[in-house]
């Protein structure tokens, strides 16, 4: 996608952080921002940095994992600016606890949030732009954690390496409508993320994380040296210029993820082993495909 002038960008987690910085550069490309987020707070923060610039800007009180309230976001979009071309699947929680405390709740609000927040605005816009005839393109956030899981944060990995195989997956699917599908891979942010858990809904109340002020300080520390959001928005944008599927702008992950697809092809027996099962499971997986097409 080369032009962004008047196109209308639904950005969800669009009050803070990476949300925010996407809405600011692709607002001063000229589109149409909207911004949503559970947090009124941080949309009211967000539309007056982005009025204050200038920018086109609508924002939504909306909890990504409600689809109903998701669909009437949608609608509302469309009568202030029209049919939305940008989807940013941006917001996202975490919480650093061992996956052996862990409770059923941790995991529901976690993969609620990361995997099927992505869910749902997939599934609202999707059909949407296929129907607007025009494509668009989508913008996964997912992390360095959808490749390098760490155990101290067990959900939010499982939940980005999910959005990761979806973004594959989706890239494939919606290419012949037209619509671009790129998956961002942050290491660190300048963020709020480390207040996630003010978020967290109260039926989702049992947890086996242990917060204090003392964690909460240690982690802003963290992402108070991360990349600034704009920067972050500013790749963000070339690459979807670039038609580019994977956004990781960061150098210093370079070790550690050539360390982990070494040890994934190193851990495959030799390419000339077992050649009878390799073509017979070859000629298997030709048929079903043929087969499946014959009936499209
Ligand atoms: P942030 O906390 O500054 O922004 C996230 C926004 O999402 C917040 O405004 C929050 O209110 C909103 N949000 C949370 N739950 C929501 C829900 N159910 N419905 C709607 N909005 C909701 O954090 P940040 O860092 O900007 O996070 C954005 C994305 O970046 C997330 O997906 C996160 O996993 C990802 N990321 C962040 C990294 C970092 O170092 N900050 C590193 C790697 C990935």
């Amino acid at each position: 996608m080369k032009d962004f002038k008047d196109k209308v960008a639904f950005i969800t987690g669009g009050g803070s952080g990476v949300g925010l910085g996407q809405a600011k550069v692709f607002g001063r490309e000229g589109c149409r921002v909207v911004i949503a987020d559970v947090r009124e707070d941080h949309v009211e923060a967000g539309l007056s940095q982005l009025k204050a610039e200038g920018i086109a800007c609508h924002g939504v009180k909306l909890d990504i994992t409600d689809r109903d309230a998701y669909a009437r976001a949608a609608d509302e979009t469309e009568k202030v600016f029209g049919p939305v071309e940008l989807l940013f699947n941006t917001a996202g929680v975490n919480i650093f606890t061992p996956l052996e405390v862990c409770t059923y709740d941790d995991y529901d609000w976690i993969m609620g949030v990361n995997f099927d927040g992505v869910v749902n605005g997939v599934q609202t816009f999707v059909p949407r732009m296929i129907r607007n005839g025009k494509g668009g393109y989508i913008v996964n956030t997912a992390s360095l954690a959808a490749f390098l899981a760490a155990g101290i944060a067990g959900i939010y990995s499982a939940s980005k390496f999910a959005v990761l195989g979806l973004s594959e997956s989706m890239r494939q699917s919606y290419a012949p409508h037209n619509i671009g599908v790129s998956v961002l891979c942050p290491a660190n942010v300048k963020s709020n993320i480390s207040e996630a858990m003010f978020t967290r809904p109260k039926r989702f109340a049992s947890t086996g994380y242990k917060f204090d002020d003392a964690m909460l300080d240690a982690l802003r520390k963290v992402h108070a040296a991360g990349m600034e959001p704009e920067e972050l928005a500013a790749h963000t944008l070339e690459a979807m210029k670039n038609d580019q599927f994977y956004i990781i702008p960061y150098p210093e992950a370079r070790a550690g993820l050539r360390a982990h697809f070494d040890a994934i092809i190193d851990s495959l027996p030799p390419e000339d082993s077992d050649l009878e099962g390799q073509a017979k499971r070859e000629k298997a997986l030709l048929e079903y495909r043929d087969a499946m097409m014959a009936r499209r």
